[in-house]
């Protein structure tokens, strides 16, 4: 909790009640109450579509990666069929998680007993239970979770009652069909876990305001504030937009590429997908952040990028994306520095939110998201 036992639900009502033009950062106790962190796990993670990666990721039957979503250890397995499927990462005898990490495997076998399962998660093998007569292997099946793949991307739900996500996120389709998100191949994936609550990261990536000073040692001097477009954000994610130069030429539509025209062709997309799904898309390539709290002060990072289909069989092309991720390596150093610094602050007694600027709109209203969320709640 604030050291000034604040009420984070109250004060992010008022929050949220400031039209735009008198907008003011989060108050501080929505980033520190352990109490709002459980509304989080409760009425947002377990609520909404969350992204498990890419699909391309796990091109062979037995690929999976492995995820905890609000507490709940799951796996997504590609079964023989070629379906992605996602269940319970939690073994049927005493409870052990199963998979852990990423990687390929013929059976799912329990690293406790050697309880068995298959690629559809049915056990298939379990040593030395003949003499336990309730015991039949028969029809005994790890737990579903919802899982469904949408432009590529691997999403899951514990929400039985949540749209199909391409319902959901349907005003993604219309906003960058053109792009084609969906052909985009990873190249890389990696995990990491920064000292920073998860809101004050997702916060960070929806806005570029930052970008000339946080990242002047990197892309810095690229970004310009007048070429940042802020539009009001829709039900189920924000956006805002920069106009990429030739400095990164995988930044800009390949020659091939006939869907984009005119500055679409070096418009790059920031998407914040609620709760925690941030993607940078651009004509030629992509890179996102897949982002779980770890108590209130950590946050777990899936961060994957690759390329646009005609940028990634062009060798020339996997130089300058290797080039691009040393870049963003850099980047991202800066931008952890910035938001650990961040959490620090608002950790203070004497921390006070303060205005916006119309660069943070998409702050503005990830505020309102979640506010609504915690409030349906309640
Ligand atoms: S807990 Fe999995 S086999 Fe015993
Ligand atoms: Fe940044």
């Amino acid at each position: 909790m604030h050291a000034t036992e604040s009420d984070p639900f109250a004060e992010l009502a008022a929050n949220v009640a400031k039209p735009f033009t008198a907008a003011t950062a989060m108050p501080p106790s929505v980033y520190t109450s352990d109490a709002f962190l459980a509304a989080e796990l409760e009425h947002v993670f377990k609520h909404d579509w969350f992204c498990a990666g890419r699909a391309s990721s796990l091109p062979e039957p037995g690929d999976y990666t492995t995820l905890e979503l609000a507490g709940q250890p799951i796996m997504v397995v590609r079964d023989r069929g070629g379906e992605l499927r996602a269940h319970s990462n939690v073994c049927l005898h005493r409870m052990s998680t199963l998979l852990h990490g990423r990687g390929n495997t013929r059976r799912i076998t329990c690293p406790y007993h050697a309880w068995t399962y298959d690629l559809q998660g049915n056990l298939v093998g379990a040593p030395a239970m003949g003499q336990n007569e309730s015991f039949c292997k028969t029809g005994m099946q790890l737990p579903t979770v919802r899982c469904e793949t949408w432009q590529g991307w691997i999403m899951v739900t514990l929400n039985a009652d949540a749209a199909p996500v391409h319902e959901a996120l349907a005003e993604v389709d219309s906003l960058v069909g053109d792009y084609d998100m969906g052909a985009y191949v990873e190249t890389f994936y990696e995990t990491h876990v920064w000292d920073t609550n998860w809101k004050v990261l997702a916060e960070n990536f929806m806005e570029s305001y930052h970008l000339p000073v946080c990242h002047a040692g990197t892309i810095g001097g690229l970004s310009k504030l007048e070429e940042m477009v802020c539009p009001p954000g829709l039900s189920a994610f924000n956006y805002h937009t920069i106009l990429k130069d030739d400095t990164l030429k995988i930044a800009l539509a390949h020659e091939n590429n006939t869907r984009l025209t005119g500055d679409r062709r070096r418009t790059t997309y920031l998407l914040a997908i609620y709760p925690s799904l941030l993607i940078t898309l651009t004509p030629g390539y992509f890179w996102y952040l897949s982002l779980h709290p770890e108590g209130v002060g950590r946050v777990r990072i899936g961060f994957g990028g690759g390329m646009s289909p005609d940028y990634v069989n062009d060798p020339e092309s996997q130089h300058h994306f290797a080039e691009l991720k040393a870049l963003l390596d850099r980047v991202n150093v800066e931008d952890r520095g910035c938001t650990e610094k961040v959490y620090r602050g608002l950790c203070a007694e004497l921390a006070k939110p303060g205005p916006l600027s119309h660069l943070e709109r998409p702050n503005y209203d990830f505020a309102h998201y979640l506010a609504g969320r915690v409030r349906a709640a309640s």
